[in-house]
């Protein structure tokens, strides 16, 4: 039996398919821009199981699948039979006999893992509690497009050890730039994690530290979506850690901020920052589209 290919970490891509899936988005993004005919996919449809919220994700999926000639459905728990208990082993046989690529936004990685596991048909991660890999073909199609190649280049990331930050880990690793992390104690990210990619990365409790001389800096929320309750006790746990111009201007001259929304202004960036005219979140932002058009096209064509 064929084995499928799946996206459920960043690591599932080779860096050479890495570095190919971006100069694909950058060239479908061209496409897109000049009204040219890109619907490689007629009929292909995607199913997208969102268990958490979402903008950014729904949206560039839908209008991807649809860009790309195929349609793309949305399913939530609370009108599927996933929200009345059905096994996620039998909802990944039954949607994937139905379906050509699958989507899945949840808390719980092995979620993922196991619908991969019973699917007939690629799986995406579009957000799990461990990794959002997604995001991180975004985040790195941005920074090639400003500044060119990142390898020998230094990232920092400002805040939350969280699953935003094991996904610029492993990018770190693929991509061959060194990632500086700054987070507060009890804060930090995966340490099995850290300990496999020690040889690219530098944990501190710095946020100067980290973004010194530094190309790129990126932030996300202090609490992630599901940990709305430790909201008050994490605000004072990252005051220190907010990404601001004070931060930007340890950084190297030309240096990027990203962010992949949504964010709290005044907390973990700063509304300045937020709003510059030299801001490339909203670049950041679009790219969502265009490289989950690539990545889509390599699976499906696989
Ligand atoms: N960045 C991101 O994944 O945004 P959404 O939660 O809006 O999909
Ligand atoms: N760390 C955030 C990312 C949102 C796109 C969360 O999991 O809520």
């Amino acid at each position: 039996m064929k084995t499928v290919r799946h996206f459920l970490r960043l690591t599932d891509l080779s860096t050479a398919e890495l570095k190919n899936l971006i100069h694909r988005a950058i060239e479908l993004k061209e496409l897109q821009r000049n009204g040219r005919e890109h619907a490689f996919f007629p009929g292909a449809t995607m199913a997208m199981i969102f268990e958490k919220a979402s903008t950014r994700t729904r949206v560039s999926f839908e209008a991807g699948m649809a860009q790309l000639g195929g349609h793309a459905l949305f399913l939530s728990p609370n009108d599927t039979q996933l929200g009345r208990g059905e096994p996620i082993e039998d909802t990944a046989r039954v949607i994937s006999r139905m379906v050509d690529i699958v989507m899945i936004r949840t808390s719980g990685h092995d979620r993922i893992e196991t619908f991969a596991q019973h699917s007939q048909v690629p799986v995406i991660n579009a957000l799990s509690d461990e990794s959002h890999p997604c995001q991180l073909l975004a985040d790195m199609m941005t920074w090639y497009e400003h500044r060119g190649d990142m390898a020998g280049k230094t990232a920092a990331w400002i805040g939350d050890g969280n699953n935003m930050c094991h996904s610029f880990v492993r990018a770190a690793g693929l991509l061959g730039f060194h990632l500086n992390i700054a987070c507060p104690e009890g804060y930090e990210p995966n340490a099995e994690l850290l300990k496999a990619y020690a040889h690219c990365t530098t944990l501190t409790r710095s946020p100067t530290e980290a973004a010194r001389n530094a190309h790129l800096l990126a932030t996300d929320v202090w609490a992630s979506m599901g940990q709305e309750a430790e909201s008050n006790a994490r605000m004072a746990a990252f005051s220190g850690f907010q990404l601001n111009s004070d931060l930007l201007s340890m950084a190297n001259s030309e240096a990027i901020y990203l962010h992949c929304l949504p964010a709290h202004r005044g907390e973990e960036i700063s509304a300045e920052l937020m709003d510059s005219p030299i801001s490339v979140i909203w670049d950041e932002a679009e790219n969502r589209l265009h490289a989950q058009k690539a990545l889509i096209e390599f699976l499906l064509n696989q």
